[in-house]
């Protein structure tokens, strides 16, 4: 949307197997004016074969829909115009992981690698980095409560309904694994990519 926003003559096409979340995008377009330049798929990213290239293809903490990050450089990067941007947002060891970490993330240790790890990945695949934003901790906590704070507030909102306890229990075991487990372990990274 912001892309959109800078770019008045620009389209996109917005892809997701989750209709909540198509319809949360679909919502916050037509707020801001730009539904009619968004067309929103609801599909496997993997599967979608797109009409023609794009200035810019996007894919923030969704690499797991490309098997990771080497996948998602392969296979998102495929739709990007030879001179395109590929905007990429991946996990990455901030410090060596802890057990407690590991634990909470249902992690190994190569699952992911650091962020000198990412770049040399990148450059390995034929992109490189024209610049990268690190997500700080006041970004990665103000991320997390709202994670676990909306579903928090739904289940005290909804006290009668089946899912509510389950909602609150889903929070909190998030919040442990976060607290307790990854925070300031895990870090994340938005790389702006280009062609070598
Ligand atoms: C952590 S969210 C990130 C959403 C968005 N990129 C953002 O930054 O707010 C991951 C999203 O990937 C979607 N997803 C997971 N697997 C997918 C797939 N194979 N194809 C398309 N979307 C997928 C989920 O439905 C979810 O909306």
């Amino acid at each position: 949307m912001q892309a959109l926003a800078h770019y008045p003559d620009g389209h996109a096409d917005g892809v997701d197997l989750s209709p909540y979340a198509l319809e949360r995008a679909a919502e916050a377009a037509t707020e801001r004016g730009l539904a009619d330049r968004l067309t929103l798929h609801e599909r496997d990213a993997r599967s979608y074969v797109p009409d023609g290239d794009y200035d810019l293809v996007l894919c923030v903490g969704s690499t797991h829909a490309f098997g990771g990050f080497g996948g998602t450089l392969d296979l998102a990067g495929r739709h990007v115009n030879p001179d395109g941007v590929l905007m990429v947002g991946e996990g990455f060891w901030q410090v060596p992981p802890t057990p407690e970490a590991l634990a909470a993330l249902g992690a190994k240790p190569d699952d992911h690698t650091d962020l000198a790890g990412l770049v040399a990945a990148a450059e390995r695949a034929g992109w490189t980095p024209v610049y990268a934003h690190v997500s700080d901790s006041a970004e990665w906590d103000d991320y997390e409560w709202s994670w676990v704070g909306s579903l928090t507030e739904w289940a005290l909102d909804n006290p009668g309904h089946p899912d509510s306890a389950g909602t609150l229990t889903a929070a909190r075991e998030h919040r442990d694994q976060w607290l307790r487990g990854y925070r300031n372990t895990l870090g994340f990274v938005t790389f702006v990519l280009r062609r070598i």
